[in-house]
């Protein structure tokens, strides 16, 4: 399947990521980016940018892997695509303020995107590549943006499991606010829906974040978020591909400055709803076991993924 046969981008991520949930991450960016910054480490280890390296980076959000990229590729250049109007903007501020001269931004939807063929060494995503309405085919056009050898190096989320401290710890807050809030509404009030609204992206569960149940924009992002959590699938769609590696990494998530920051900013992903100070207090003793000195923290995990295109 060539790129200009591809099917048409799934409008509600488009609609997301230009919507409510794209403008909370624009927002709130350095959060985020404290929060998926400990698999940096692990995603620029495999992706071994050198000095004259052309970087592209898929779903780049608010720049902050493209400005890495850039620093590393100090004779070479990063280019950051994404379909986010709000989060181009402040990855081109953000880039700007550092100084940083050689990297730019494109916006498009990757799977489609007209890539300059073989334009590029290396293809980089920290969390960027779940929300295609086709993996395969989006990843045969980041594979032709790649010169022959060049590699590919990305991580994704691992399924959401109940025994990991963040999937459990953020499973417990859904529950308790979405109980919290019905008691708020009354009987007729819907807990599974709240138990969604406030779910992490990061850690929603197909339970949870069924398209069916939720179909607007922000709950198909967050659906999108587990689409490459099953290693088998990640190499069904790199078919494009050869050499392809999925690795666990853990990494530690931050979630906030305190407990009471934590709750603050996952409140904040539902603003039409308040709660007094006696229930916010019961949401942050949740979060209050992973209260260190340097913010709460919580263990999780990621997939790197390594891949490279074919020579010939
Ligand atoms: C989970 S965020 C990660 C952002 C960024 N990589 C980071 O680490 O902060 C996912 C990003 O993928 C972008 N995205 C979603 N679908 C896309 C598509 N089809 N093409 C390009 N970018 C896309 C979103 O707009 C968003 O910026």
């Amino acid at each position: 399947m060539t790129a200009a046969t591809t099917p048409a981008p799934v409008p509600s991520q488009a609609a997301a990521w230009n919507g409510p949930v794209g403008t909370h991450w624009a927002m709130h960016h350095e959060r985020y980016d404290a929060m998926l910054s400990g698999v940096d480490d692990a995603l620029f280890e495999a992706a071994a940018i050198a000095a004259g390296d052309r970087v592209l980076d898929i779903g780049c959000g608010a720049g902050a892997t493209t400005r890495i990229a850039a620093r590393l590729a100090a004779h070479g250049h990063a280019v950051g695509v994404d379909i986010s109007a709000p989060l181009l903007d402040r990855a081109r501020a953000n880039t700007a303020s550092d100084g940083i001269t050689n990297a730019a931004y494109e916006r498009g939807d990757a799977q489609i995107h007209p890539f300059p063929a073989a334009g590029y060494d290396i293809a980089i995503s920290r969390g960027g590549v779940m929300f295609f309405a086709d993996h395969a085919a989006a990843f045969t056009n980041i594979a032709r943006a790649l010169r022959p050898g060049g590699r590919l190096a990305f991580v994704c989320p691992q399924p959401a499991d109940r025994e990991s401290e963040e999937s459990r710890t953020l499973g417990h807050f859904a529950e308790l606010l979405a109980e919290l809030l019905a008691q708020d509404d009354g009987p007729d009030s819907n807990p599974a829906d709240a138990s969604f609204e406030t779910a992490s992206p990061e850690t929603a569960t197909p339970e949870t974040a069924s398209p069916e149940a939720t179909p607007d924009a922000a709950a198909a992002a967050r659906t999108a978020m587990a689409s490459l959590s099953d290693p088998a699938r990640i190499h069904k769609v790199l078919g494009a591909f050869e050499d392809v590696r999925v690795s666990p990494v853990p990494v530690e998530t931050v979630w906030g400055e305190s407990p009471a920051d934590a709750v603050d900013f996952l409140l904040s992903r539902t603003p039409d709803r308040t709660l007094d100070e006696r229930k916010r207090a019961s949401l942050e003793e949740v979060f209050r076991p992973y209260a260190t000195e340097h913010g709460v923290r919580m263990r999780a995990g990621v997939w790197l993924v390594t891949a490279v295109r074919p020579a010939a």
